[in-house]
């Protein structure tokens, strides 16, 4: 009896399943959605954003008391400098003071894009996971943050460099929310929408052409806006789905999330997520433009489309130097090849592994010139 190797294989699966449901006035008095997670009654932890405590906390706060749920709410603010592992601990602490049921008492999410990652990421870790609800409160979440399985926080100088793929129990939208947000943050917004509509879905593109700075404007509350709103939604679950866990590394909803990475690091208090996506689109669009890939006509409705928008993209915070770090980072995000979506149409894309620098630094010269034409005073035109 020697030699013989030992083997003991362990296989499993678990399947993902959750649903995206609307929830218009979800804390409504009368509102019963939510009831339909977790046992009824019982206990919550409930972390809010700070801004949406502020607007919103008083009614819910009567909603959960209504319920004769006992609910602790607490609120962190948000922002990217928020999106940390002070305070993954400092909830941690919290919820640890607060004992729930591992199994039917969810924790529940109500912010942006920086809270549900963060409150995500917490469920995801203690006990080794609870369940969660996200309620996205920003029109990055709306139609991005909130809608996909990745929870995570920035450590080290780099965003989402801790985190994993935790599915939630159900992310419920109430496009509600959106009527508090500040200008800024819609088009931060509109930045994820843009980037969806130029490699994944010309009808939206068009529709954002036709009432995106409408939009903008009413929060996106009528008919118009709320269309604009749902085919986002539909696109961008029709991206995730089939590749939740990112087995597949070349992702179309990864446009506009190449360079962008490194002009946040490099600009943390300037730039939001979604401006450093713009910039990030403009330039690969160039790229593509230089290739051959997109011709004029396409590439024009790009930007003729950001202006028509109001958008005025900071192209000041453009940084070759960071952009450059930046793709070589997501060379090893993408395991060892570059995997960057270039627009080759409106609508559509290809992938490539061999953009060099001088063709960035080409983009970016390129990129500073047809924005300052456009942006410079009347009188000097
Ligand atoms: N997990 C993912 O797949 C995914 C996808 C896209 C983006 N993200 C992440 O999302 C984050 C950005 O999200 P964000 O733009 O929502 O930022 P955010 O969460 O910081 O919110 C932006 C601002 O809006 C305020 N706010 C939130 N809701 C409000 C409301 N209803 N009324 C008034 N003010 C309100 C917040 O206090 C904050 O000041 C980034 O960290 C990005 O990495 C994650």
């Amino acid at each position: 009896m020697s030699g013989a190797t030992q083997r003991w294989q362990v296989r499993a699966t678990r399947p993902v399943a959750y649903d995206v449901v609307k929830a218009p006035a979800l804390f409504a008095p009368h509102s019963d959605v939510l009831l339909g997670f977790g046992r009824p009654g019982g206990r919550r932890f409930v972390v809010l954003d700070a801004n949406v405590m502020r607007f919103h906390g008083a009614a819910i706060r009567a909603w959960f008391a209504a319920h004769d749920i006992e609910a602790r709410i607490v609120a962190v603010p948000g922002g990217e400098e928020h999106k940390t592992i002070d305070t993954w601990q400092d909830l941690a602490r919290r919820l640890d003071a607060f004992p729930v049921h591992r199994r039917d008492e969810p924790v529940i999410a109500i912010g942006g894009g920086v809270l549900t990652d963060v409150v995500a990421f917490l469920a995801a870790s203690y006990r080794r996971g609870l369940p969660h609800l996200k309620v996205p409160t920003t029109l990055m979440g709306y139609i991005d943050a909130a809608l996909g399985i990745k929870a995570g926080i920035n450590f080290n100088g780099h965003k989402n460099r801790l985190g994993s793929f935790t599915p939630p129990l159900a992310v419920l939208l109430d496009p509600g929310f959106l009527g508090t947000l500040p200008r800024r943050h819609l088009v931060n917004g509109v930045c994820e929408i843009v980037k969806l509509a130029v490699v994944c879905d010309a009808a939206l593109f068009a529709a954002l052409e036709a009432d995106g700075a409408h939009g903008i404007a009413t929060a996106f509350a009528d008919a118009a806006g709320g269309a604009i709103l749902d085919r986002a939604i539909g696109g961008m679950l029709d991206e995730l789905a089939p590749n939740l866990h990112e087995e597949e590394l070349s992702r179309r909803v990864d446009f506009g999330h190449t360079f962008s990475y490194g002009l946040e690091a490099r600009h943390p208090q300037r730039l939001l997520h979604g401006e450093a996506v713009l910039l990030d689109v403009l330039v690969s669009v160039l790229i593509a433009r230089r290739r051959g890939l997109l011709d004029e006509t396409a590439a024009a409705r790009v930007f003729a489309l950001v202006e028509r928008l109001g958008i005025v993209p900071d192209h000041g915070a453009l940084d070759a130097g960071a952009m450059w770090q930046s793709l070589q980072d997501r060379v090893e995000h993408r395991n060892g090849l570059q995997r960057v979506p270039l627009p080759t149409g409106i609508g559509s894309c290809s992938f490539h592994h061999d953009i060099t620098r001088g063709e960035l630094d080409a983009a970016l010269l390129a990129l500073r010139d047809r924005l300052e034409a456009r942006h410079e005073p009347a009188h000097e035109r």
